[in-house]
């Protein structure tokens, strides 16, 4: 399928109180209707406690099920329970800095708490996986970022392109 509108998405909220009910998740459904709004196909919600092994089994799971693009809100800063990057980190066969590098420099712009944001952004076999912030506002800011980007990258995951700079 080369109609980057089919783009299948996996939304993974890590969040020990989300998951335990003590807290509504946000930000989950903020990427939801970012990716409805783009027209693409959210095929999995989950919310999941901020366990190393959990996450990674999560990603895995989505990834190996062909889900194209795999998002995951929360846990990337520096509480000691924030492992959201080490866990993609282990999942990831070939990184993808170029997002985290964008979000990390446009969000700067907004607020210097963005340094603190630990996000890693790879491929494992044919799905691109990013790391999001855990606040919806947060979310939102950092999707504006990378939006116009995915797509092509999507498209070159799929091995769809013929020649990149016609896309
Ligand atoms: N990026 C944007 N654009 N807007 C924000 O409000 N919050 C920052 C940062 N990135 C923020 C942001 C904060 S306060 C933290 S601690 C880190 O993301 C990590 O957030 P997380 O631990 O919820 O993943």
């Amino acid at each position: 399928m080369n109609n980057a509108e089919h783009i299948s998405v996996g939304i993974i909220t890590v969040s020990d109180r989300a998951s335990r009910g003590e807290r509504e998740d946000l930000s989950g459904p903020e990427i939801r209707l970012w990716a409805q709004r783009w027209g693409y196909a959210v095929l999995l919600e989950a919310v999941i406690p901020d366990e190393f092994d959990a996450i990674r089994t999560k990603l895995i799971a989505c990834a190996d099920s062909g889900i194209e693009l795999i998002f995951t809100t929360g846990g990337t800063g520096f509480a000691p329970r924030d492992v959201t990057p080490e866990a993609t980190s282990s999942v990831i066969e070939r990184f993808a800095p170029g997002f985290g590098e964008a979000m990390r420099r446009a969000s700067m712009e907004i607020t210097p708490h963005a340094m603190l944001s630990r996000a890693v952004c790879g491929i494992r076999k044919k799905s691109l996986i990013i790391n999001l912030p855990g606040s919806p506002k947060a979310v939102r800011e950092n999707l504006a970022v990378i939006e116009n980007a995915i797509p092509h990258a999507i498209l070159l995951l799929r091995n769809s392109v013929s020649d990149c700079g016609s896309t």
